[in-house]
């Protein structure tokens, strides 16, 4: 059992509250920082949160916390984990780690330095389906990995600061994107160098500096390529949807609209919250079941906290959250360059000089194979590569 300490009593910060202490969960939350009081006072009663700070180093350095996870706005989290260090407080922290990979190196060695068990809450990585594609990809369901696209969309964020780009960092690259690239890297190869990146990034709709829109292409050292779609001005909810392409098979992935679970209502009733930006109360709804445990939240604790008292290292850690800040590094660079961009990474703790497996298989002696095909008359088509020549050849049977 842990006693939590969560800094920062907004969104985020309530469904992590939720997630730990649903399903009589062991890990309470025993402190909470706010930066207002109302908002520290409110969030300690509605979660039964027996201390409450509006100074943040004192809910760090409470005697009783044990852990500590941030729930802050962005441009906070550097200041954050380095008090977490001063205290020694082992500390989980939201996602994206940094606004950029100089922050987010800076904290990784920072705690690693001084011993300090950190994790990254990395939520969507820990979604039952997402664990279950991860483990039949691991398991080689789908052969080599060539394409993993992932897309997160939704009609905004939901407070002042996320659309300032000083406080956030970015806009919907570094919200969204964050959570896109790191899928599709669990199932690329976490130990395979992301070398690459072509991106598009405009802002269409919204009075910003940001990019409220944008499509990367993530280029891997064994020839993978990663797709990351976003947008904060996609309209009809929150779009979390993954698709990974195989040499073996597929896998397509729905997380949150329309998962098989539709309402219909002509608004009768109390109405309320249905689910995460969902934009309608009427008409067809898709509701989420369990959203903690849909999002992942409950399953990312669960990690969280047995690597915590076990010793390990969870599986999302803050050095994987640094290799994401870089990858959007190097995304916002490419956007403006209009040119592939390197992935700077100054620490790469990953395998090195990975070439691109080859593509040829053998049919026999003297041909290699491309594809085979039935054709809807019952025909057998196999299509070869003369080795000799190179000349393509079709060999046909029917009936
Ligand atoms: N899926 C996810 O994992 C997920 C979802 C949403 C947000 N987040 C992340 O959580 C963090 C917080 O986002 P949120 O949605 O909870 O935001 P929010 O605005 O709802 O809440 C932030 C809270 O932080 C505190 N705060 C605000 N400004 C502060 C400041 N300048 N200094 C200190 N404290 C301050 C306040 O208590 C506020 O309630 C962000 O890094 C965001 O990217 C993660």
């Amino acid at each position: 059992m842990a006693k939590v300490c969560i800094l920062g009593g907004g969104f985020i910060g309530r469904f992590y509250a939720d997630s730990l202490h649903g399903q009589r969960g062991r890990d309470r939350v025993s402190t909470v920082y706010a930066r207002r009081e109302e908002t520290a006072v409110r969030f300690a009663k509605d979660y039964g949160v027996p201390h409450y700070f509006t100074n943040m180093e004192e809910a760090i350095a409470h005697p009783e916390t044990e852990a500590v996870v941030i729930g802050l706005p962005n441009h906070v989290h550097e200041e954050a984990v380095m008090l977490c260090v001063k205290h020694k407080k082992p500390v989980l922290c939201t996602k994206p780690l940094g606004r950029n990979a100089e922050e987010a190196l800076r904290m990784t060695e920072a705690c690693e330095k001084a011993g300090v068990f950190a994790g990254y809450l990395e939520d969507l990585c820990y979604t039952p389906k997402f664990l279950k594609s991860l483990d039949s990809v691991n398991r080689g369901a789908i052969g080599r990995v060539l394409w993993a696209k992932s897309r997160e969309t939704h009609p905004g964020p939901h407070s002042d600061w996320f659309w300032d780009i000083q406080k956030a960092g970015g806009g919907a690259i570094l919200d969204l994107g964050c959570h896109c690239i790191e899928i599709s890297r669990n199932f690329i190869g976490k130990d395979i160098r992301p070398v690459e990146v072509m991106c598009w990034a405009d802002t269409q709709v919204k009075p910003i500096e940001a990019e409220d829109h944008a499509i990367g292409l993530v280029k891997y050292e064994n020839g993978a390529i990663g797709q990351f779609e976003v947008s904060w001005t996609f309209r009809g909810g929150m779009d979390l949807r993954d698709e990974v392409m195989g040499t073996e098979g597929t896998i397509w992935v729905n997380s949150f609209l329309r998962t098989g679970f539709e309402v219909f209502t002509t608004g009768a009733g109390e109405g309320g919250y249905v689910a995460e930006k969902s934009e309608a109360a009427t008409g067809w709804q898709f509701p989420v079941g369990d959203e903690a445990h849909e999002l992942g939240y409950t399953n990312m604790f669960t990690d969280m906290f047995n690597a915590l008292e076990a010793g390990k290292e969870p599986a999302e850690t803050f050095y994987d959250g640094y290799v994401v800040n870089a990858i959007i590094d190097a995304a916002y660079k490419s956007a403006k360059t209009k040119l592939w961009e390197p992935v700077q990474l100054p620490v790469w703790r990953g395998k090195t000089g990975v070439t691109k497996p080859s593509v040829y298989q053998e049919y026999d002696q003297d041909h290699w194979f491309i594809k085979d095909e039935i054709l809807p008359n019952g025909d057998k088509k196999v299509i070869l590569k003369k080795k000799a020549t190179g000349e393509i050849i079709e060999v046909a049977t029917w009936k």
